[in-house]
């Protein structure tokens, strides 16, 4: 699984070579991630849906001499970062800030002695809402532990690991969905994950449907601050609930009356998500896509209304999509929301009209992640 055979591993292969003039010893790879459903429930203890995708981070390594670090990445020219990666990693410095925060955390769990040269090269497009950043993160976490011949890390303290790097070193108090989904998951197979336990198992999907990823074009930028604010408001309004997350809180009693308007809604998308993905799950494993599709809608009106994490542009986009699929099916915007991806689930023969279609109508290209 993490050494998938992706287009991006043999690029990152070329691009070392031309970049350090040998061939590297290896290339680690880790794929982006969809969400189907279950956003901004990650960091409240809550359940998601998410699929890891074909498409991702491929870093090829070699150990160098000297103990410093130095990465290269193909996607933004080339350009070079160098490092020595015991030394403090600086903060809010885009892709420095995760490669050299991965290379100094990892530290605690993989006994490298020497620094190492890296090639990056990913497919994943960026900003998009399909989790680049953890994508980054993990593969660089894979390519120190080959490096380093350490023993397999399980996949909850490498998925640790990358979060800490995100929360100290890029600003963002993300949930673990991401990288858990990206560091245990396999391409192409959903799974329910339970983010308080860490426990997950796969759902299969039904081969007669396809999952598509339609880029909306608006861009999102997690660190703007609504992110953190977003986390800042669940876990007050689960504190005036009285419980430790607003996991722990049952739709059927929920009563909003200590909260404050905006918590209010917060909290009100958080219960009933939790619900709708363990929902969703369910009816995935009946093969009912009549009521996944449901599901769909009101988790994109949920995160629309009472979230208040969506775009104008997308929910014109989720709109049209919604309409142009009907009962059989659904898409809401996935991720971490304001901009990024949207995601559609639909019956298999119809999902190649529905690309053309979104392509007639300047959209940009539809990719098919599942069937
Ligand atoms: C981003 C974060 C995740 C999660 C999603 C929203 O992708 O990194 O932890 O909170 O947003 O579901």
């Amino acid at each position: 699984m993490s050494s998938a055979p992706s287009p991006a591993n043999s690029r990152a292969r070329e691009a070392f070579a031309a970049a350090f003039g040998h061939a590297p010893d290896g290339v680690a790879f880790a794929p982006g991630r969809v969400n189907l459903i279950g956003d901004h429930v990650d960091y409240n203890d809550g359940l998601v849906l998410p699929m890891p995708l074909a498409l991702g981070t491929a870093v090829a390594w070699r150990r160098s001499d000297g103990p410093d670090f130095t990465a290269r990445a193909a996607d933004y020219h080339g350009e070079a970062y160098r490092f020595d990666p015991s030394a403090p990693p600086p903060a809010g410095d885009g892709w420095h800030s995760l490669v050299h925060g991965m290379a100094a955390l990892m530290r605690e769990v993989a006994a490298l002695d020497g620094g190492l040269d890296l090639l990056i090269a990913g497919n994943l497009p960026r900003g998009a809402g399909l989790s680049s950043s953890a994508s980054l993160c993990i593969a660089v976490g894979r390519a120190i532990l080959a490096a380093s011949q350490t023993a397999p890390l399980a996949a909850q303290p490498l998925a640790q690991v990358a979060q800490a790097v995100e929360h100290r070193f890029a600003g963002v108090a993300c949930g673990i969905m991401d990288q858990m989904a990206i560091a245990a998951g396999t391409p192409g197979a959903a799974m329910l994950l339970d983010c308080r336990s860490l426990d997950w198992q796969e759902v299969a999907l039904p081969p007669e449907w396809s999952v598509l990823v339609v880029q909306s074009g608006v861009e999102r930028e997690l660190v703007d601050g609504a992110y953190n604010t977003r986390r800042q408001e669940c876990e007050s309004a689960a504190r005036k609930l009285g419980v430790a997350s607003l996991r722990d809180v049952d739709p059927a009693g929920f009563d909003p009356a200590p909260l404050g308007p905006a918590e209010a809604r917060r909290a009100r998308h958080v219960v009933f998500e939790i619900d709708r993905t363990r929902r969703a799950a369910a009816a995935i494993a009946a093969g009912d896509i009549a009521l996944l599709g449901t599901l769909l809608r009101e988790a994109h009106a949920s995160m629309r209304d009472l979230f208040e994490a969506s775009h104008p542009e997308v929910d014109r986009q989720v709109a049209m999509i919604n309409d142009w699929i009907g009962a059989e099916g659904g898409a809401r915007m996935t991720g971490g929301g304001f901009g990024g991806a949207i995601v559609a689930i639909l019956p298999a023969p119809r999902a190649d009209s529905l690309a053309r279609e979104l392509t007639a109508q300047g959209c940009a290209e539809a990719m098919r992640v599942f069937n």
